[in-house]
């Protein structure tokens, strides 16, 4: 069961090795002595999608300054709101320099933004377990959140089980300077028979198999982390099912780690989200740590905050001591601090607004693509679509999709293939849509212009 796809992503890092190689350009493996060998490693491991996100920065589409550059339908942000935002932060009243701002505050975050954060997750998220300021450590983004996690919870060689398709940093920011492994707990498609719903469904069954299996091969199985809700699946998993899976991390007792960057950002009216703070009472709440950030949640990922939401205390000793390499800066404290403290503001204006734009946005973009053929998995939250494109690969394979992949580059758009995300199924890929729409518009337009350059599309779902 497990070679199958060790092989399959063993094949997916070469293919992407030489991908790279060939659209990013990359440093010479032997002609870095002068670095460590873990500065070797990260030189030579070079990422696809922080790659595509520098080129897509420095050359973007603009319709009226660079009608030639990137559309980038691959990196998970919204700029939907940036007007309302930007009204906002610049309001009278948001931003004055103090005298405590031009020095060292607690590194683990000011009691202000940790109160802040504490509160609005009490308003919005858990309303029946009040969050204290105390179980709140802030940090430098979600990406920080899980190396702080991985310093302080895991040794070098220890497991992290994720369920993948996944959001792919997740590999680095356990394994780049901690070492930790981490391995993917394959979802599929229920039936591989075209024609049929894709469910690529998570189950408390296949993780107790995928624990025991790693623990059967000698293993050290620390930790599992759930995206919820999900990226690049675009799911928000049942409370019924995190449940399930915080009794079996219990049972083998392992750390359980929710990833709750997009909580916020379920567009679908009426959809049920429990976080995992709200859930009491908790199997092992010594092993629970909740991700949090305002990358995703509010549309700032330049603020670089985020926050570890945990009630062991001895992990926010820890994290306390190390805080110093992860602190965020006074000023994004200060600012994000006022902003998350105007419930009028984030709750009755740009959360809804927020939330109705993503849906306005996901429905477009599921139409133009139905219409050019192309089958859309459902999806509730998040910023991205899960779209089947096997029916435009010249062959159902990794060389097929990456092939794909290529031929939208050459129309300079961005889209991130599934097998990037650890997808063991060819031919999906992720498409960001919580963009302007002017920009989705064009991206949109090229897409079909790829694809009715390809040959005629096969009919694979119903
Ligand atoms: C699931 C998940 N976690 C974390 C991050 C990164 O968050 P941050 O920008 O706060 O580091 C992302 C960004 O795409 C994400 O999708």
């Amino acid at each position: 069961m497990i070679v199958l796809p060790l092989f399959a992503l063993y094949n997916i890092k070469c293919l992407f090795s030489i991908f790279i190689k060939k659209f990013c350009g990359t440093h010479e493996p032997t002609r870095c002595l002068e670095l460590s060998e873990l500065g070797r490693k990260i030189l030579n491991n070079e990422e696809l999608t922080l790659s595509y996100l520098g080129k897509c920065v420095q050359d973007s589409y603009n319709p009226t300054t660079n009608k030639g550059g990137y559309v980038n339908f691959g990196t998970a942000v919204s700029t939907l709101c940036d007007d309302i935002m930007l009204a906002r932060l610049n309001a009278p009243g948001t931003f004055e320099f103090e005298a405590k701002d031009l020095h060292h505050s607690t590194m683990w975050g000011t009691s202000e933004c940790r109160e802040a954060i504490a509160n609005l997750l009490t308003r919005l998220l858990s309303p029946d377990r009040p969050l204290h300021a105390d179980n709140v450590i802030v940090v430098n983004g979600g990406s920080a959140a899980m190396e702080v996690l991985a310093c302080n919870l895991f040794d070098p060689g220890d497991v992290l089980i994720t369920p993948s398709p996944c959001y792919t940093r997740i590999f680095r920011n356990f394994n780049d300077r901690f070492q930790i492994q981490v391995v993917d707990l394959f979802l599929r498609e229920k039936s591989s028979k075209y024609g049929e719903t894709a469910t690529f469904e998570l189950t408390a069954a296949l993780l107790e198999d995928g624990i025991r299996d790693h623990i059967a091969r000698g293993k050290n199985v620390k930790g599992f982390m759930l995206v919820n809700p999900n990226n690049p699946l675009g799911d928000v998993y049942s409370p019924e099912l995190v449940v399930e899976l915080l009794f079996v991390c219990n049972k083998y007792d392992i750390h359980f780690i929710c990833n709750e960057v997009y909580a916020m950002s379920i567009y679908e009216p009426g959809f049920e989200f429990q976080s995992v703070i709200n859930m009491k009472p908790l199997p092992n709440p010594n092993k629970t740590h909740i991700i949090w950030s305002v990358s995703k949640n509010i549309n700032l990922p330049g603020m670089r905050l985020g926050a570890i939401i945990t009630w062991n205390e001895e992990f926010i000793q820890a994290a306390k001591n190390g805080c110093i390499y992860s602190s965020v800066s006074t000023v994004a404290q200060k600012i994000i601090t006022k902003v998350l403290n105007d419930p009028g503001w984030i709750e009755e204006k740009f959360l809804p607004t927020h939330q109705q734009r993503l849906r306005e946005a996901a429905l477009k973009t599921r139409a133009v693509l139905s219409s050019l053929g192309i089958y859309v998995r459902p999806a509730h939250a998040g910023f991205f679509l899960w779209a089947d494109l096997r029916p435009h690969m010249k062959e159902i394979s990794i060389a097929g999709e990456i092939a794909l992949f290529e031929e939208f580059l050459n129309h300079k758009v961005y889209i991130i293939p599934g097998s990037v995300v650890h997808c063991v199924e060819p031919g999906w890929f992720r498409i960001v849509f919580s963009l302007q729409s002017d920009i989705l518009d064009e991206g949109m337009k090229r897409i079909a212009a790829v694809l009715k350059g390809l040959s005629t599309p096969k009919k694979l779902h119903n």
